[in-house]
């Protein structure tokens, strides 16, 4: 009985190895503390070329799992009317050294039988997931991360520049997570190495001194320029946003604490926009937006948690500067078609920012054409916040620009290596705030150390990679790459989200009909039981597939 259960898994273990996989790379597994991460080297990294579906009748899924599937692939058809099974991981049998043959087999019987044993003391939930292609809602600007100091001074210590453009093609090329944008800090932000900005000369209202990139931004361009080349991304939305104005702008003459732009340097502060959108112009880097500045409230309410360079604005002297400096000056230059985001914040401050900003200057959103949220406080505060402002104002793209793990006193202020939780408050924040109507999300660094930073006031947090700064020849994918990568990898800009329905609280799902006419459809298995999901589509007919416990997927079909 034991044995001949074991020889089924085994017949099932090597027909999924023969069966068809593509020429991808698959992740090479390490267990760390937390759980599993992928290890990347300057000779081997892993990659999943996008799926090519050669019949109208085809699926095909791209699975991550707890126990360590990343990006795994199964394909099958509609309307076959069997299940398909998508095979968890399953943990190689210890080698043994010297036995025959028929005993190492006879190990490998064992160990799988375990593994059957353990599964099937779960029960097996069971959920309908219904996509109506023709009942849409927004229209997807992308997915993408922020190119910090941190990261810049990272990628400058690699030892081989082949480890870099693994890095860059991880995230940017197709075959790894398709990103197409991109947030990047205008001067410094807390990921650099010290606090700076352009134009520290003080009262250089000329800005004469900002007449070329700084140093950090000569590599960091470079760095972004080789980005672009390696990983072909087509079309790379950067997005600009300001930490704080050089101290002399400032009232309390400082980089951080309870501190604002003098009056006086207003239309100085606009112009600083504009010349550094023209610097990177200039240098081969178009951007495509920028934002009324980082995080306004830290210099207001926060500055005795918030140690680093922050500027603080009242939604009252923000409408006053948007309305009447930097709104303007952007729409009457040769750069009028930026895209300028408002907030930058938390969601506590929405929607009462935007409507105190038009109490002060009516119409002052109008120069508004995005509002950017942080999701650091999504938990605590509800999605009325959200929902509250896209019916103030249902016609701006919303986009979040940053996210993270470790702000909070009750997280590990650093890098937890192999989490999967981690991953999973990812999947559960991004499924939220796309099904609340968001555009697009920036994550925060693409890259950081094993402590989490560099970070110049130690406010160090989680990342998506973790460089090993030991030797500086290997990083490692956390399962929040995977994670990010199940929303971003088959989901390009311009994709619209469609309905998709579960018939129970065992799947959390989004779906979205993409450019191509193909559909594409996040599901996230969060039980602890394996799933069996049946697939309706109004045009297409449905299909059963079991997915494992702890599981997030991609599926894709025409
Ligand atoms: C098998 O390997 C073990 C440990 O590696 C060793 O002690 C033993 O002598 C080996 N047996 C044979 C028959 O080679
Ligand atoms: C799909 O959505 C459309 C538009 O909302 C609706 O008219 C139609 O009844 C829906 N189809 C199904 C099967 O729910
Ligand atoms: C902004 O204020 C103006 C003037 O009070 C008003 O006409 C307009 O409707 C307001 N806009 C929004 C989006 O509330
Ligand atoms: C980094 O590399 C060193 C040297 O190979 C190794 O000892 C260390 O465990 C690595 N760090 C991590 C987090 O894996």
């Amino acid at each position: 009985m034991f044995v001949s259960r074991g020889v089924l898994v085994l017949g099932v273990l090597l027909i999924s190895a023969i069966g068809g996989r593509s020429e991808s790379i698959p992740c090479k597994l390490k267990d760390e503390k937390h759980g599993k991460v992928c290890v990347c080297t300057a000779d081997y990294c892993d990659y999943l070329d996008n799926p090519v579906l050669t019949e109208d009748n085809e699926w095909f899924l791209i699975s991550s799992s707890k126990q360590g599937l990343r990006f795994s692939t199964t394909s099958d058809k509609f309307g076959t009317g069997e299940k398909v099974t998508v095979q968890d991981y399953v943990e190689p049998a210890p080698e043994a050294a010297n036995g025959t043959i028929l005993s190492r087999l006879l190990d490998k019987v064992v160990a799988s039988a375990f593994t059957l044993e353990s599964r099937e003391s779960s029960i097996t939930r069971t959920v309908t997931l219904r996509l109506n292609r023709t009942k849409t809602y927004q229209k997807m600007v992308g997915f993408g991360g922020s190119f910090t100091g941190a990261v810049s001074y990272l990628v400058e210590n690699f030892k081989q520049s082949e480890l870099s453009d693994h890095l860059y093609k991880s995230f940017y090329a197709e075959e790894g997570l398709g990103f197409n944008l991109m947030r990047v800090s205008i001067g410094g932000c807390d990921f650099d190495l010290e606090a700076w900005s352009y134009a520290e000369e003080e009262g250089n209202t000329l800005l004469s001194d900002m007449d070329e990139l700084d140093e950090r931004d000569v590599e960091r361009v470079a760095q972004i320029k080789r980005l672009i080349e390696v990983s072909g991304v087509k079309n790379l939305l950067v997005k600009g946003a300001a930490w704080s104005a050089p101290p002399w702008m400032k009232t309390n003459s400082r980089w951080t604490g309870f501190g604002r732009l003098k009056r006086a340097y207003y239309q100085t502060w606009a112009d600083y926009h504009l010349r550094w959108i023209k610097l990177m112009e200039d240098n081969g880097i178009p951007i495509w937006a920028i934002s009324t500045g980082n995080e306004p409230l830290n210099g207001i309410f926060f500055m005795y948690f918030v140690k680093f360079m922050s500027m603080g604005w009242t939604p009252q002297t923000q409408a006053i500067w948007l309305n009447d400096y930097l709104g303007p000056t952007i729409r009457n230059s040769e750069f009028k078609d930026i895209i300028l985001f408002g907030n930058d914040d938390q969601r506590y401050s929405f929607p009462h920012w935007f409507k105190m900003m038009n109490r002060t200057r009516p119409n002052s959103i109008d120069y508004l054409d995005g509002l950017a949220l942080h999701w650091y406080w999504d938990e605590i505060f509800g999605n009325s916040f959200i929902e509250q402002t896209t019916e103030y104002v249902p016609d701006k793209i919303m986009i979040v620009s940053e996210s993270c793990i470790g702000d909070k006193p009750w997280q590990a202020a650093a890098p937890l290596l192999g989490s999967w939780e981690r991953a999973e408050k990812y999947a559960r924040d991004y499924l939220l705030n796309i099904r609340l109507g968001f555009h697009g999300w920036i994550d925060w660094n693409i890259a950081l150390d094993e402590v989490g930073g560099p970070n110049y006031v130690d406010n160090t947090v989680d990342a998506p990679v973790i460089v090993n700064t030991t030797t500086f020849e290997e990083f490692y994918k956390q399962p929040m790459f995977y994670a990010i990568g199940h929303f971003s990898k088959l989901v390009p800009e311009g994709s619209v989200r469609i309905d998709a329905v579960p018939s129970n609280v065992n799947l959390d799902s989004v779906a979205f009909l993409r450019p191509d006419n193909k559909i594409a459809a996040v599901l996230f298995n969060s039980g602890r039981a394996d799933l069996d999901i049946t697939l309706v589509d109004t045009v297409r007919g449905q299909f059963i597939v079991n997915v494992p416990a702890k599981s997030i997927h991609t599926l894709l079909y025409s």
